[in-house]
């Protein structure tokens, strides 16, 4: 069940609601604005309480507080924005999600909420309205595919209204609900199928996911089989499928915005690489655990044409997705095998286990060469390599193009999701070098390995604007972080949907 969202005009004093959320900086005591227009309506219950040190106004605490038949609404919840002086839009993220999990632990099922930061946070409108449906949503996900009993644990928010005032801001708040309410969607559907279990999504399980949903959606999805990438000659996607019983799918899913005979705008490409063992070099038991999530990339490029689908954004895009499964068996791919990628360069397969550099590259080789894309940005649970640079919350950037650069990271930026760049300098194909193929797949020693991946990759888009986002932090949290619950996050897809939402328009690009 998704949580219905929508915008309305008037005052939140008088929505009818389970609850109601206003919001306070740290260190007020006097409340302002709407927290004030309550805080009357309550006789001074939300003064009194922060006189008694029971409401703060710090991040990430939601107090929820009775009405009493004072309010239409039986409850409200008064969440921290943390100090007004320091107030971005990811504490606006914060403060709504922190709002939207008291509530649902409460039992609320319609939930009304003031925008946060679009009135004394000095925000724009449809950005902050964008960003509280957005965590929202994001903060309130859960997978329950597989539960019997979904019920046992506190249900689902029906409906999330965003309430604003004054009308010469409501257009822009309804344009940003909307826009958030798709963006947490896609990042939720990006999250259900990486949680999927990999029984579940096969290669071949994971091509009708694409398919039912471009059905759904009206995207033009293809897929091809192992005879159809053999002549392509995608030798990369079919040495890593080469130790599954699963057939490989090459996954092209077409979102016609713009003139369908033009050369697509943008293509967005996804490691699908439904689940890696490591191949005959197997992994061990601690790093094999959650390598069903190694299609997150694939996921996060599906959800965000969805998205893309969705909002109508005015471009001609696609997604390329090279699903495979990396298994160890008599017919794997042996170490020091060498294989011929789409490029025609010839690569000593090191490690069996860096697999998704050699899909990857294929598929960027076709989206550039096959599709003549413009653009194209990858987005793949990579390397082990950025996780040890970034932790769980940063996904590393790689580009051969400045400008695709700035605008991947300031669509990061507006999606509230953190990205970083890291250079490709040239030098480095040195520890690649091998003594029988035109490079390895793997460094000579372990270090620099985020940049050595996206090497490979990045020399199939020759002259191409390309970007590479290595994911495998931010896709995949063994904890929570922050409102982010264990699992799957969704990372990049709301990264890629914005930045084919922001792509310029060509008469204007440099
Ligand atoms: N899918 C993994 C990368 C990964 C690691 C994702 C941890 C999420 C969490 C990738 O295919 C892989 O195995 N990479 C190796 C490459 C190495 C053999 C050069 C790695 O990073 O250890
Ligand atoms: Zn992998
Ligand atoms: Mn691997």
């Amino acid at each position: 069940m998704s949580t219905r969202v929508e915008a309305i005009l008037g005052s939140i004093t008088e929505v009818k609601a389970d609850a109601i959320v206003v919001n306070l900086f740290q260190g007020v005591d006097s409340p302002q604005g709407a927290t004030r227009a309550v805080d009357h309506a309550l006789g001074g219950l939300i003064t009194q309480l922060i006189a008694q040190g029971e409401i703060t106004g710090r991040l990430n605490t939601a107090t929820l507080i009775h009405s009493q038949d004072r309010l239409p609404s039986p409850r409200v919840i008064v969440t921290g924005l943390g100090p007004a002086e320091s107030f971005h839009l990811r504490r606006a993220r914060q403060a709504a999600a922190a709002a939207a999990l008291a509530a649902r632990k409460a039992g609320v099922k319609t939930l009304a909420t003031v925008v946060h930061g679009a009135g004394a946070g000095g925000q724009d409108p449809a950005q902050a309205a964008a960003a509280v449906a957005e965590a929202s949503l994001v903060a309130l996900y859960r997978y329950l595919e597989f539960k019997s009993r979904p019920d046992e644990s506190p249900g689902a928010l029906d409906g999330l209204l965003l309430v604003e005032s004054d009308p010469a801001r409501f257009s822009a708040v309804a344009e940003g609900a909307r826009l958030g309410a798709v963006l947490g969607e896609a990042t939720n559907l990006c999250r259900d199928l990486t949680m999927r279990p990999p029984n579940y999504c096969t290669p071949s399980l994971l091509a009708e996911a694409a398919q039912d949903l471009g059905r759904k959606l009206g995207l033009e999805v293809e897929v091809y089989g192992p005879a159809e990438i053999e002549a392509l000659k995608l030798e990369g996607i079919m040495a890593v499928a080469r130790g599954s019983q699963e057939p490989p799918r090459l996954i092209v899913a077409r979102h016609h915005g713009g003139n369908p005979e033009e050369r697509p705008d943008l293509a967005l490409v996804g490691k699908g690489v439904t689940f890696d063992a490591g191949g005959i070099m197997i992994k061990t038991t601690r790093s094999i655990e959650h390598m069903k999530s190694d299609m997150a990339g694939a996921g996060a490029v599906i959800a965000a044409m969805a998205a893309a689908a969705r909002l109508g954004v005015p471009r001609e895009l696609v997604a390329v997705i090279p699903a495979v499964e990396n298994l160890p068996s008599g017919s794997a791919t042996l170490p020091g095998a060498v294989i011929r990628l789409q490029g025609g360069q010839t690569v000593e397969i090191a490690s069996t286990d860096a697999e998704g550099r050699l899909c990857l590259a294929d598929a960027v080789a076709y989206a550039c060469r096959r599709l003549g894309a413009r653009a194209v940005v990858d987005a793949a649970t990579l390397t082990g390599s950025c996780v040890q640079a970034f932790g769980h919350y940063t996904s590393g950037l790689l580009s051969n193009h400045r400008p695709l650069e700035a605008a991947v990271l300031a669509a990061a930026e507006e999606a509230g999701e953190r990205v970083w760049p890291l250079p490709l300098f040239e030098e480095y194909w040195e520890l690649l070098r091998s003594d029988t193929a035109d490079f390895k797949n793997t460094g000579i020693t372990a270090k620099a390995g985020v940049i050595l991946g996206a090497l490979i990759i990045g020399q199939q888009a020759q002259n191409t604007p390309w970007a590479h986002l290595d994911i495998a932090g931010p896709a995949w949290l063994e904890e929570r972080f922050g409102y982010l619950p264990p699992g799957a996050t969704g990372a990049g897809t709301r990264t890629l949907a914005l930045l084919a939402l922001r792509l310029p328009d060509r008469g204007e690009q440099a």
